[in-house]
């Protein structure tokens, strides 16, 4: 793409201008947004860059190798892995009200975030993933210029105490733009063409207490579900695909046996923007084979459900 290919090059002069010799950090959370900034950031001022990737536990299964993989071992980029998962697993113990859940999670991500960049001597500069509609979003929103991003909408954001200059190479572009970019840059497809995950992540499709049992039966759950949509090739006609751990045991038989294990909630939505949202029609036989493959494989599940409720007046998660 010739215009993708003179805007990068503008890019990198434009950040080498604003950063001059100075240290950059940048959160890494393995979404479009965040991945696109660090490679462009990288290519412009190379090691005076430093993503910090706060792992929260809460990511879909083989997620967050794969985020040191790309950035570490491809791109060289500087990168701090902090496996943070015992302390959030720990604070949301005991926690069900989801609002609560959301708070102590950004809470956290702040905490963990400024620990490591202390820790690395600290940064003349935050990096951030602003998307132009964000930009608009908190234009309209404050009625001036604004270099906070959505709120709860994003625990990847900047901390409210954190004075430090901005870089937002992404502030111009549209979602579709970072992902030519992306690709521009040789990002894997498997990063560039990621359905958006919410940062507080599985605890906000575990309703109810979140523990480590629940959040590693519902990668096994959406790890089945996301194999098949991929392997029947609709992962790009869907928004989101997930699955939500019900707090609900149901009777089932199995073999010769009874059973009394969980249920959980198989979702996949369709939607340009995510303000607006309707179920994804699959066909009755590939739901069938989703929910043959996910009482058999994982134990501790034996009904799925499919939500078929459109947003609104429903939401695209649970909680
Ligand atoms: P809802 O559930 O409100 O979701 O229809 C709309 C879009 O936002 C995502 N989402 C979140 N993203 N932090 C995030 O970073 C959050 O707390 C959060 N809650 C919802 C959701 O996945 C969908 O894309």
């Amino acid at each position: 793409d010739w215009t993708m290919k003179a805007y990068r090059a503008e890019m990198v002069q434009r950040i080498r201008d604003q950063v001059g010799k100075g240290r950059v950090v940048c959160g890494l959370s393995g979404g479009v947004d965040s991945s696109v900034a660090a490679v462009l950031i990288h290519e412009a001022i190379g090691d005076q860059l430093t993503c910090i990737f706060v792992d929260h536990g809460l990511m879909r299964a083989n997620e967050a190798d794969q985020v040191v993989q790309t950035f570490r071992d491809r791109f060289n980029i500087h990168l701090v892995h902090r496996d943070a998962s015992d302390l959030f697993l720990g604070q949301l113990s005991g926690l069900t009200d989801p609002e609560a859940k959301r708070k102590t999670i950004g809470r956290l991500f702040i905490e963990v975030f400024e620990e490591e960049q202390n820790k690395i001597g600290g940064a003349d500069f935050l990096a951030q993933g602003t998307l132009y509609p964000d930009v608009i979003e908190s234009v309209s929103a404050t009625g001036g210029p604004s270099v906070t991003i959505k709120s709860h909408h994003n625990v990847g954001g900047l901390p409210e105490g954190m004075r430090m200059r901005l870089v937002e190479p992404l502030r111009e572009l549209f979602k579709d733009e970072v992902r030519v970019l992306g690709r521009e840059l040789g990002i894997p497809e498997e990063i560039v063409g990621r359905h958006p995950f919410p940062g507080p992540g599985l605890a906000i499709r575990i309703p109810g207490e979140v523990t480590r049992e629940k959040a590693d039966l519902l990668r096994k759950v959406d790890s089945v579900f996301l194999e098949e949509i991929r392997t029947a090739g609709l992962y790009d006609a869907i928004w989101q695909a997930f699955a939500v751990l019900l707090p609900v045991r149901t009777v089932g038989v199995m073999g010769d046996g009874r059973t009394y294990d969980q249920a959980c909630a198989l979702r996949a939505v369709t939607s340009t923007d995510g303000m607006t949202a309707e179920f994804y029609p699959f066909d009755m036989g590939f739901l069938g084979r989703v929910a043959n493959r996910i009482v058999n494989e994982v134990r501790g599940i034996n009904r799925v459900t499919y939500d078929i409720t459109s947003k609104p007046p429903g939401t695209i998660e649970w909680e």
